[in-house]
């Protein structure tokens, strides 16, 4: 490789992970609306959507949880598995709170998302 190029490639790498929206994510504190806020929308939109504020896709959203007819087909239990555990570019959350709190986090916060439209 030329020696040009190396340096190219750390900046590039640099700024890619500087855009990764898994990266940072804060513990919870107690408030899953914040926590929402914080941990969640940068992904999947303040309002669940999967849309950022000026209604463009995120990407990567990966589930619109407004979609109540979609939505409707998920099982709690399944959507606390995916917080806990994580799936392909969904990160897990189990060193960020309990399982108590993700499932609080999905009836209390992502399944009224369906029901708001
Ligand atoms: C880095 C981006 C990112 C962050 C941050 C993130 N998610 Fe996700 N989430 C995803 C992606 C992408 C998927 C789709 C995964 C798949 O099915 O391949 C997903 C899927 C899910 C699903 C399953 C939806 C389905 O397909 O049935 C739930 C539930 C979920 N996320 C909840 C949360 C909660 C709660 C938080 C915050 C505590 C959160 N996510 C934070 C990216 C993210």
């Amino acid at each position: 490789m030329s020696r040009a190029l190396l340096p190219l490639l750390l900046l590039a790498g640099a700024t890619l992970s500087a855009g990764d929206p898994a990266k940072d994510l804060p513990k919870f504190q107690g408030d899953l609306q914040k926590y929402w806020t914080d941990a969640c929308a940068r992904c999947h939109g303040v309002n669940g959507n999967g849309r950022d504020n000026s209604g463009k896709p995120l990407p990567d959203a990966g589930f619109d949880f407004t979609d109540s007819r979609k939505a409707n087909k998920k099982k709690d239990s399944d959507w606390v598995k995916v917080t806990m555990q994580g799936k392909d570019k969904m990160p897990a959350f189990k060193d960020k709170m309990s399982e108590a709190d993700a499932q609080r986090m999905i009836t209390d916060i992502v399944r009224k998302f369906a029901a708001k439209r």
